[in-house]
């Protein structure tokens, strides 16, 4: 009887978990259960599921409390009317430092349903106040070495029974890498991470309660020179931040009876040295296993022969906690190819160029060492080429201690390379002891193009990879010579394409914070952040302070950047104005057009030269438009009056100055029509015209782009702005130079920083600057995204909760396809022309809505899932624009098929 009455309750219990709405993915501040966080409002985050279409969120319930089981309110927002599932401020009690907070969330949606109450979620709040801190500054007493060998500190200490938690709270001056009983603490390196040290330096939180036990217990911490004092900038400058080595440690250790411990970096603790004799960012590392102190963090280590340490009286008011996901090892590629090139040397190829070391097993003895050297390409000829590294010497040296099969790993530096070169007295190669592991800050990952064009397909990689290989705690402009620094200009214009490859809002959050601290009081932000250069504000570079956040708020909808920057924001603007005398800014140093095209012996005058100031007045407009817009969405309504009226002004210069009454602009240059097209620098009525001067232009270098860093990101857009969209598409399929598909001819696995890094008869551009992984050309992916792929976001309703599908079928593909993880959901657009079908497969994450763009061929039928559009429900047809249907959409997985 029971089992004939269960089937129908199984089958009606499935029926409504079916009908369900669900709530998970809850993020604090954009993590997941968070441990070091100190803003004082975080905002809270989570996504809808159903099966159902057209899930929208009509109100919320949120529970805060301080124990895991729910019970002990701390907040409960009530049951609150509104679509919005990210960025919800907590509105409780000011959080306390160092306590664990547990939250749950439930949702009401439009279809009269609630959601059951989601999985628990928490963050735990990091260290808020110097007083927070009870740890002191130390360092190695005495002397140190004039070869910088990495110190060792270290003490015991003594834990009592009954452990909830522990958590260890770390920065230093330099990097560090702590060890707990034996065990490396946390899985990131190169920390603190790099911010304008002075002014806010990060300390990392940890979760150690696995490494500590009742009874005695034992912390350690390895010190190397990074940033803070290594060698940084071509300047080759050291000590730049400081000269010390220091450490600041405390962990507090909670008792389930409620009793705390903390132990701290003080004046008690002993130091010494160890296997790491030297390191340093561009050089490379030295570690000698024979200097190794086994067992060197673990509780019965006799410590006994070790020097003392010195407390300083450093600063704890620049302490911040770390927003951005560390720089963690991703990606590992065992040696496989080993070549022997025409000079003799051997070489291991990993086939890709990348960021990060490599770890050698061997077996030797003791005093045989072996040398790595790091390259991006090999010449012409097939050697190992290092010119292009500058000054860097990129060498890990390891000494064996000798006997047993020994394990080296650098620790203070990284490398950009795809080969390296193997020297020294251990006998023959073999490649497969050798390993490339890839570092890069660890963002989700996020999006995914590919498209039935395999050239295209690889470019896709290489920008991928370039953006992997360059964000590494600060958006590098490379990782391989004397420089790696955090070029603004590089940075914006890659920054929309970032978004789209993975989750970048944390780590450019934390950036742009670097980039308000170093601007000066005058608005001028610097060539690079954090500054290691000097003064000097740069067209195109500086408009890092309106671009970014403004991308940041189009692509993840957090309003909080642009409240944050915003001060920054028109502080930039205000410098332009500053030194715009009748709103012209025709003064100053600019980078202009940077790498543009130029042809050697340029008779013909062939070179895409683009007047510095025009470039400078768009930018200088652009940026404008940008703080009008955050000052729109801030509701600073003066301030949109004031700037608005200002932009119109920088306009009328821009025309009065650059262009002719027909329209010509004074340089007739790709990047010229492509910034005054897409800042809208020309009245309406004049800018048909210049888009087909574009197009022109374009034809006169048969179809191939000659634009710099600053006219690339905008080229095809504007192309297809102004339906030109086949003519980028030709661009893009171009595959002689210069173009994007050129390097990728050329064997490129990364973006090149200039178009001919590789000339066509295989000799290299000048070594003085000829990076191989440098991403700024591979802006191109934005357009790749939101035009062939058509997947955008509405700037009135941003971060993709109103999105827009327009697929644009074109330049001989016969598919492409893009997913991207927003913060609600997964959005994807597929398109597939199969004979004389087209499929379009849309997916539309819960609680948002998409407007979709079908192309629509006059006599041309269009279903949904198998039927007649207009007899589906869901899908509201809401009009014809430019050869395609559009067409609303709520939630859910649509096929739509059009036959010719
Ligand atoms: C960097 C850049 C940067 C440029 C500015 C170069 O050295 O690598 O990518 O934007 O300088 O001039």
């Amino acid at each position: 009887m029971k089992i004939i009455f269960a089937l129908p309750t199984l089958l009606l219990a499935a029926l409504s978990a079916s009908s369900q709405v669900s709530v998970s993915h809850l993020l604090t501040e954009n993590l997941p259960d968070p441990i070091s966080v100190d803003s004082k409002l975080p905002r809270l985050s989570w996504q809808l599921s159903s099966p159902d279409r057209n899930e929208l969120q009509t109100a919320y319930e949120i529970q805060v409390s301080d124990r895991p089981s729910g019970g002990g309110s701390v907040w409960n927002s009530g049951k609150v009317a509104s679509d919005h599932s990210l960025f919800i401020d907590y509105g409780g009690p000011a959080p306390e430092a160092g306590k664990k907070y547990f939250w749950r969330v439930r949702v009401w949606d439009n279809k009269g349903r609630s959601s059951e109450w989601s999985k628990m979620a928490s963050w735990q709040m990091g260290l808020l106040t110097p007083a927070d801190w009870k740890a002191q500054w130390i360092q190695a007493a005495g002397k140190e070495e004039p070869s910088q060998p990495s110190p060792l500190l270290r003490t015991a200490f003594t834990a009592n029974n009954g452990i909830a938690s522990a958590t260890a709270y770390i920065t230093a001056h330099g990097l560090y890498e702590a060890q707990l009983n034996g065990h490396r603490v946390g899985d990131a390196y190169l920390t603190p991470g790099w911010t304008s040290y002075q002014k806010r330096l990060q300390y990392q939180a940890y979760d150690v309660t696995g490494l500590i036990h009742p009874g005695k217990n034992a912390v350690g911490a390895m010190l190397g020179s990074g940033w803070y004092r290594g060698y940084i900038g071509f300047e080759q400058q050291h000590n730049f931040y400081g000269s010390d080595l220091s450490l600041l440690f405390q962990l507090v250790i909670r008792y389930k009876n409620g009793h705390t411990d903390t132990v701290v970096s003080d004046g008690r603790w002993k130091s010494s040295l160890g296997e790491v004799l030297h390191s340093e960012l561009y050089d490379g590392e030295i570690v000698d296993h024979r200097k190794e102190q086994k067992d060197w963090s673990l509780p019965d280590f006799n410590d006994g022969s070790w020097g003392g340490v010195e407390t300083a009286a450093s600063p704890k008011d620049n302490l911040i906690a770390t927003i951005n996901q560390p720089v963690t090892k991703h990606e590992t590629i065992r040696g496989s190819k080993l070549l022997t090139t025409p000079k003799g040397e051997k070489v291991i190829d990993f086939g890709q160029n990348l960021t990060g070391w490599v770890t050698v097993k061997i077996k030797g003895r003791t005093g045989d060492s072996i040398r790595l050297s790091h390259a991006e390409v090999l010449d012409k000829e097939g050697n190992f080429y290092t010119d292009n590294l500058r000054r860097a010497k990129a060498q890990d040296v390891f000494i064996l201690k000798g006997g047993e099969e020994e394990v080296f790993e650098p620790r203070f530096t990284f490398h950009g390379f795809r080969y390296i070169r193997v020297e020294g007295s251990t006998g023959p190669v073999d490649p497969a002891d050798f390993t490339a592991v890839v570092l890069y800050s660890d963002m989700p990952k996020t999006g995914e193009f590919t498209c039935s064009n395999t050239l295209i397909d690889q470019l896709q990689h290489n920008i991928q990879w370039g953006q992997q290989g360059n964000f590494l705690d600060v958006p590098t402009d490379c990782p391989q010579r004397d420089e790696r620094l955090g070029w603004t200009g590089d940075a914006q214009v890659f920054s929309r394409t970032a978004t789209f490859n993975r989750g970048v809002d944390n780590f450019f959050t934390k950036w742009l914070k670097d980039v308000a601290a170093d601007q000066r009081p005058n608005g001028a932000v610097p060539f690079v952040i954090p500054n290691v250069l000097g003064d000097g504000a740069s067209a195109g570079w500086a408009d890092v302070a309106t671009i970014i956040p403004w991308n940041l708020y189009l692509a993840y909808g957090d309003k909080r950047v642009l409240e944050n920057q915003y001060a920054s924001m028109k502080a930039w603007v205000e410098y332009m104005h500053a030194q715009s005398p009748n709103d012209l800014w025709n003064t100053g140093f600019h980078f202009g057009d940077w790498l543009f095209y130029r042809p050697f012996d340029d008779n013909d005058g062939r070179s895409a030269v683009t007047d510095k100031y025009l470039i400078a007045q768009c930018f200088y407009a652009n940026s404008t438009q940008l703080l009008i817009n955050a000052a729109g969405v801030l509701g600073k309504s003066e301030d949109v009056d004031t700037y608005t009226a200002l932009l119109k002004r920088i306009k009328d210069a821009f025309l009065r100055e650059y262009m002719t009454p027909t329209g010509r602009l004074v340089s007739g240059t790709q990047t010229a029509y492509v910034l005054a097209l897409q800042f809208d620098m020309l009245p309406e009525p004049l800018r048909k015209q210049a888009a087909e001067r574009l197009v022109k232009n374009i034809q006169d270098y048969n179809y191939h782009l000659t634009t710099g860093f600053l006219g690339t990101p905008y080229l095809c857009h504007v192309l297809s702005r102004f339906k030109q969209t086949d003519v980028a598409y030709r661009l893009l399929l171009q595959d002689s130079y210069p173009s994007w598909l050129y390097p990728v001819k050329m064997g490129a696995t990364t973006i090149w920083e200039r178009w001919d890094g590789i000339r066509p008869d295989s000799t290299f551009e000048t070594p003085g600057m000829n990076s191989f992984n440098h991403y700024a050309y591979g802006a191109i992916g934005d357009w790749m995204y939101r035009v062939v792929a058509g997947i955008d976001t509405y700037e009135d309703d941003p971060g993709y909760h109103h999105s827009r599908i327009w697929p644009h079928p074109g330049g001989r593909l016969r598919s492409a396809a893009a997913d991207l993880e927003t913060g609600y959901g997964k959005l994807s657009s597929h398109w597939q022309l199969e004979e004389d079908t087209l499929h379009v497969d849309i997916v539309v994450p819960a609680n948002t809505t998409s407007t979709v763009y079908i192309p629509a061929p006059e006599g041309g039928l269009i279903t949904e899932g198998g039927h007649n559009l207009s007899t589906v429900k869901d899908v509201r047809i809401e009009g014809i624009e430019k050869g395609y249907l559009m067409v609303k959409l709520g939630s859910g997985n649509y096929r739509f098929r059009v036959s010719q």
